[in-house]
């Protein structure tokens, strides 16, 4: 629902009374008491507030806790309490939120401002154009993270494997379903698996290929990396992953909305950084076609350490950067005539 029809239906809103939540209380009594409380929280508040007063209050509250890219947080919270999208919270600064809205939208400002994450709060990340659910069992899906799927596609398309291929792929550490559910977009007629050592991110990730149309799109696995293809019955045109990599050492540089929110079996928390590289490329070996792809998310400073992993059974090394122009994805060909 957007613009002018949207603003009416919020006026109507508007022009109920708020209900009353206690026997005792008249509905002007509820409403001071929730001014009173929201007053509590910020001194700049009284009832009615427009949209524009909330979202100045909201980003100050955020600012002053430190909160990073906190005018991006206080919109989409603003955006979430109102189930409305951003063109509206700007074309109608002057609109009054609703005494219970405006208290929904203080609790959410607060609760953010404890480093709890806003996508974990509205519960809802964009990736690769879908719209994944996210709750604390996985990793917030990164835009970075899409230069993995970019590579896959590219690779495909420079080998003339169109999207009308039965291409096979497996994703390695699905979290929310981010990668395999993108490329199972991207390639209607693939046969997708993903693992994850983690059930409870694999319960997320399956609630998303339902939501997003692909139920049976995505076969999930719970194991650990590719051992259960290690027996040889199943062969993958690209074995694709952003494994967890961030290394003990490098704790002190996580944001805590990471350190302290996000799943550290996600993250890392590992003694070098490099460990599931280590073991992840033997295994890719494994289970990769001759001429496969493996295709991996790296960490900033891994470049060398990572490309020295792969060896001579590997050809066609080669490196991405991201948008700000760091090594982010790593991808390698089997070679499809091994040196013995
Ligand atoms: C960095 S997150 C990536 C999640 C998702 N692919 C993304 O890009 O947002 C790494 C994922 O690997 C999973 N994981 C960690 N160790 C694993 C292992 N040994 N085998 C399989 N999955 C593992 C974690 O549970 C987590 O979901």
């Amino acid at each position: 629902m957007k613009g002018r029809a949207s603003a009416r239906v919020f006026r109507r809103r508007l022009s109920r009374p708020p209900a009353a939540t206690g026997s005792a209380s008249s509905p002007s009594s509820v409403h001071a008491t929730k001014a009173a409380r929201c007053m509590s929280r910020s001194p700049l508040l009284w009832f009615p507030m427009q949209l524009r007063k909330a979202l100045q209050a909201g980003l100050q509250s955020l600012l002053e806790r430190q909160v990073p890219s906190a005018q991006l947080a206080a919109e989409l919270l603003l955006m979430h309490v109102l189930k409305q999208d951003r063109g509206f919270v700007h074309t109608h600064p002057e609109l009054e939120l609703p005494p219970e809205a405006a208290d929904r939208y203080f609790r959410l400002i607060a609760e953010r401002s404890t480093g709890k994450p806003t996508q974990y709060i509205t519960g809802h990340q964009e990736f690769w154009g879908l719209d994944f659910e996210v709750t604390p069992q996985v990793l917030i899906p990164r835009p970075e993270t899409e230069h993995a799927v970019e590579a896959v596609l590219e690779l495909a398309r420079r080998e003339g494997l169109d999207e009308n291929r039965r291409l096979k792929i497996v994703d390695v550490g699905t979290g929310s379903g981010c990668i395999a559910l993108a490329l199972a977009s991207e390639f209607p007629r693939a046969v997708v698996f993903a693992t994850d050592i983690s059930r409870s991110a694999l319960v997320v990730a399956s609630r998303n290929a339902v939501r997003l149309g692909m139920p049976e799109r995505v076969k999930f696995l719970e194991c650990d990396l590719l051992t259960r293809f290690l027996d040889g019955d199943f062969t993958f045109d690209f074995v694709v992953s952003n494994p967890p990599y961030v290394a003990r050492d490098e704790l002190h540089q996580l944001q805590r909305e990471v350190r302290d929110f996000e799943p550290q079996l996600a993250w890392g928390g590992l003694e070098r950084g490099d460990e599931i590289y280590r073991r992840l490329f033997p295994q890719a070996l494994q289970v990769l076609k001759p001429g496969g792809h493996v295709v991996v998310e790296i960490g900033y400073t891994m470049r060398d350490a990572v490309i020295s992993l792969l060896g001579s059974p590997w050809i066609e090394v080669d490196v991405r950067a991201d948008l700000r122009g760091i090594p982010r994805v790593v991808s390698a060909r089997k070679n499809p005539q091994p040196t013995g």
